[in-house]
C-alpha cells in the first residue's frame, strides 16, 4: 500500500479534497488524487462509487462543490470542457458522446476544428482508428457503427488531442481481447512518451496488467491506494466490495432436450451469412468474436431489430419471422440491448417508470396503471439486483453507468419470454453485481428458458455458457461444447482466423 506517487517525481496533476453532491447523494466526499507523467493510474470501485464524477470534475464537465486542482503545481480552474482540453486534459467518457448524424471523421475533429481540411482529416481518422487494429470507413455515419466501433472512434478522437493527461472511463467494455490488447500497447507507448493516464475499468485483469498504481474509491471516498505490482485480484475486490466474493460463476444448469430456438441458414447481406444453431430449454449459448464479426448483427436479426433476408427461425416449433422487436416479443423472444443509452432507457423518466414501460400490460387494469403493484414488483427485482431502493423516483440519467445497466436488466427479467437474448449483459457492471446478474441468468435457465448471450468477455462466456459459437466475417466459424478442456486460446485462434499475428 502507498500514499504517494513516485518519490523523486512531482506529480503533474493533484486533486485535493474534491467534493460533489447531487440531490440526495454525496457522490464525492473529499477525494485526493495524484498523477505523474509516464504513469498509468487505475481508478476502480463499485458502481456508483464516484469514479466518473471525479473524472467529470477533472475534465470540466462538472464543477465541484469544494476542493482544488493543481496542474504543474499551479492551481487551476477547470470550469468548462474546453478549458480542460486547452489545459491538456483529454477524456473518453463512459457514455458515448459521438454525434450519431455526423460522419466518423467529422466526429473525430469536432472539438479541435478550426476550418475544415477534409482530405487530411479523413486520412488522419483512418490512421488513428487503424492504430487500434480496426477498419472503419471514416465516411460512415456514427449511428451506423456498432457500440464497439463507436468505442474505437471515441478512443481515436481523444488520441488526436495533444494531451498530457488522458482519462479513459471504461473504454473497453465492448472490445474483444484483440482490440483491448492493441489499446494496452498504445497506452504503453503513450506512457513511455511521458503521458499521464487515468484508467477506469471493471475488467480487473486489465487494471492488474496495465496500471502502475491503483486507487480504490468507495462511497465517494478513497478507500485504498496500491502499487499494482504488490497486489492480487482478491486484494482489489476486498477493497472495492468490503468482503471476499464466494465465486465468480454460479454452477451451470443442465439443459433439457426440448429445442426452443432453432436458426437455419439465417442471413442478411454480408453482415450475417448462413448461420445455423439450436438453443435448448435451460441452455445458455454464448456467442463471441472480434469487433465487426457480426455478433451484434446476428442478435438484431433474432430480435427483429433487423429483418433477415435469408433463412428461417423457429421458436418452440413455430416459425418466427419478426419484423420488429415488438413482434419478436409477442412470440416470446426478448432482447437486452447493448447500447443502453440509445436502445434501452428513457433517461429523463424515473427509475420506476423505466422499469414499468415495457411491462405496462402487467400493471394496468382497465387502462389504469396500478402504481402499487408496479412499485412492489419493481422493488422485488431491484433488491435482487441490489439497486438502491431509495432511488426509485430519481431520473434514470442520475444513475451511474453500471446501475443503468442493472435497471435495464431488472426490467427485462420481469417479462415472460421463452428466449432471452443478452448483448454484453455485464457491460460496465462491477464485479459483485456481475455475480448477481449471473445468478439471475441461471435462475432464468433453471426455469427452462433459453438464453443466447453475446459477450466480448471470454472468461464470462466460458464461465456461463453450455456451448460457445465463435463468429468470424458474419458467419459461425466454430462451435465448442464448453468442457473443462476448452481453453481461451482455442477460441481466440478461431476468432482471429488467418488474421492471427
Ligand atoms: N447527474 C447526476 N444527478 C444525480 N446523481 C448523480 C448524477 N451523476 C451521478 N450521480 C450519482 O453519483 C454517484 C456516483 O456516480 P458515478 O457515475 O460517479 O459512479 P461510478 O463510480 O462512475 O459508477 P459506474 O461504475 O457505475 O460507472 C452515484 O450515486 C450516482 O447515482
Ligand atoms: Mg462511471
Amino acid at each position: 500500500m502507498c500514499k504517494s506517487t513516485t518519490d523523486a517525481q512531482q506529480p503533474i496533476l493533484k486533486m485535493r479534497g474534491i467534493c460533489k453532491a447531487y440531490p440526495g447523494v454525496q457522490a464525492l466526499g473529499g477525494v485526493d488524487l495524484d498523477l505523474s507523467s509516464g504513469e498509468i493510474l487505475g481508478l476502480v470501485g463499485e458502481n456508483g462509487a464516484g469514479k466518473s464524477t471525479l473524472m467529470k470534475v477533472l475534465s470540466g464537465a462538472t464543477y465541484p462543490d469544494a476542493g482544488q486542482i493543481f496542474l504543474h503545481q499551479r492551481p487551476c480552474e477547470l470550469e468548462s470542457p474546453r478549458r480542460a482540453r486547452d489545459s491538456g486534459i483529454a477524456i473518453i467518457h463512459q457514455e458515448m458522446s459521438l454525434i450519431p448524424t455526423l460522419r466518423v471523421w467529422e466526429n473525430m475533429f469536432l472539438a479541435s476544428r478550426g476550418w475544415v481540411r477534409r482530405a487530411e482529416e479523413v486520412e488522419e481518422t483512418r490512421k488513428l482508428v487503424g492504430l487500434l487494429g480496426v477498419d472503419i470507413d471514416p465516411h460512415k455515419l456514427c449511428r451506423d457503427l456498432s457500440v464497439a466501433e463507436q468505442q474505437v472512434v471515441e478512443i481515436a478522437a481523444a488520441l488526436q488531442i495533444d494531451a498530457q493527461v488522458l482519462i479513459l472511463d471504461e473504454p473497453t467494455t465492448a472490445l474483444s481481447a484483440r482490440e483491448a490488447e492493441r489499446l494496452q500497447k498504445l497506452l504503453g507507448k503513450l506512457k513511455q512518451d511521458g503521458m499521464a493516464i487515468i484508467y477506469i475499468s471493471h475488467r480487473l485483469e486489465e487494471i492488474l496488467e496495465w496500471t502502475d498504481r491503483v486507487q480504490v474509491l468507495r462511497d465517494g471516498c478513497t478507500e485504498d491506494m496500491f502499487h499494482t505490482s504488490q497486489i492480487e485480484r482478491a486484494d482489489l475486490i476486498r477493497s472495492m466490495v468490503g468482503e471476499d466474493l464466494v465465486g465468480e460463476f454460479p454452477p451451470r444448469s443442465r439443459s433439457k432436450e426440448q429445442v426452443l430456438l432453432s436458426v437455419s441458414g439465417l442471413g442478411r447481406g454480408n453482415d450475417v451469412r448462413s448461420v445455423c444453431f439450436d438453443v435448448k430449454a435451460g441452455e445458455i449459448v454464448g456467442i463471441t468474436g472480434l469487433v465487426g464479426s457480426g455478433r451484434s448483427e446476428l442478435l438484431r436479426l433474432l430480435c427483429g431489430a433487423d429483418v433477415a433476408t435469408e433463412g428461417t427461425m423457429m421458436i418452440d416449433g413455430t416459425a418466427l419471422r419478426p419484423r420488429s422487436p415488438r413482434e419478436a416479443l409477442e412470440q416470446g423472444v426478448c432482447m437486452l440491448p447493448e447500447d443502453r443509452k440509445a436502445d434501452g432507457l428513457f433517461l429523463e423518466r424515473s427509475v420506476r417508470e423505466n422499469f414499468a414501460v415495457p411491462n405496462l400490460h402487467r400493471f394496468s387494469r382497465f387502462g389504469l396503471i396500478r402504481e402499487a403493484a408496479e412499485s412492489a414488483a419493481f422493488r422485488r427485482y431491484a433488491s435482487q439486483m441490489k439497486l438502491a431502493s431509495d432511488r426509485v423516483e430519481s431520473r434514470a440519467v442520475t444513475l451511474s453507468g453500471g446501475n443503468q445497466q442493472k435497471l435495464l436488466f431488472a426490467r427485462w427479467l420481469c417479462r415472460e419470454c421463452q428466449v432471452i437474448l443478452l448483448d454484453e449483459p455485464t457491460r460496465g457492471i462491477d464485479v459483485a453485481a456481475r455475480y448477481e446478474i449471473y445468478q439471475l441468468v441461471r435462475m432464468l435457465t433453471d426455469e427452462g428458458k433459453a438464453v443466447v448471450m453475446v459477450s466480448s468477455d471470454l472468461s464470462e462466456v466460458m464461465g456461463m455458457a453450455n456451448r460457445i459459437l465463435v463468429m468470424r466475417h458474419g458467419t459461425i466459424a466454430a462451435e465448442f461444447e464448453n468442457q473443462s478442456s476448452l481453453s481461451q486460446r482455442q477460441i481466440m485462434d478461431v476468432a482471429f482466423g488467418n488474421e492471427s499475428s
